[in-house]
């Protein structure tokens, strides 16, 4: 979720309005899904890079966090949502980790849409903790194979994603998924995350309803099949 700062900037409001605007964007994405049957939904709210941002930047983002947790933890349960936070929390303040523990606990057995939130998140982050982990496992190998390292990546759970939405106009990864992302249609849309709603999420359906997806074969092979 891009552009909640150039949102509210183009508005004359301070960055922190466009991130209040985009927990708003999150709570209708959540709805919107829920209402298309989209099993998994996978959101990148903070970036292991995103601690460059000026300190007050950060601190509002980390209290947004917190107060967005209090708030939607209890709806998110009664909707049958299972909330998963991935990303390394350890840098999070106390408080901030248990309120993830709590939210996590309690959620864990909702099967209607799991929601993921990315926070202190990076592709390469999850790589090398899923390859430490595996490495640590099995003392002394050398030959590992992808089906060995999937398990210990922090998405375990979840299917690997069909769609890739990034709002804001720029067109990159910028450090997401990557390894999960090797097949995914990708989708860019100059749409600032605030702005996002169920007929942008339309719109990106539609467009991930165009793709053929050929994962390496020909035209001619899906047809046949
Ligand atoms: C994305 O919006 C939200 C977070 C990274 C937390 P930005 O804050 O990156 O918005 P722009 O890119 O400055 O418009
Ligand atoms: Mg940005």
């Amino acid at each position: 979720m891009d552009g909640n700062g150039r949102w509210a900037t183009s508005r004359m409001l301070p960055r922190v309005a466009g991130h209040i605007k985009g927990v708003d964007a999150v709570r209708r994405m959540v709805e919107a899904c829920v209402r298309r049957g989209v099993e998994f939904l996978t959101i990148f709210a903070f970036s292991s890079e995103n601690w460059r941002r000026p300190a007050e930047e950060v601190s509002l983002l980390m209290s947004l966090f917190v107060t967005s947790l209090e708030r939607e933890v209890a709806k998110l349960h009664a909707n049958g949502i299972r909330f998963r936070v991935v990303g390394d929390i350890s840098r999070f303040d106390q408080k901030l980790q248990q309120m993830i523990a709590h939210a996590e606990r309690k959620t864990a057995s909702n099967e209607r849409l799991t929601l993921t939130i990315c926070a202190n998140y990076g592709g390469r982050w999850d790589i090398m903790q899923a390859i430490n982990k595996m490495a640590e496992l099995n003392p002394g190998k050398i030959d590992f194979s992808e089906s060995d390292l999937a398990p210990h990546l922090s998405l375990a759970y979840a299917p690997e994603p069909d769609l890739f939405i990034r709002t804001g106009g720029e067109q990159r990864i910028s450090n997401f998924l990557l390894w999960q992302l090797a097949y995914t249609e990708l989708y860019f849309t100059e749409t600032h995350w605030p702005d996002f709603d169920a007929p942008a999420l339309d719109a990106a359906i539609a467009s991930y309803r165009q793709r053929e997806r050929r994962f390496g074969r020909t035209s001619d092979q899906l047809v046949a099949k």
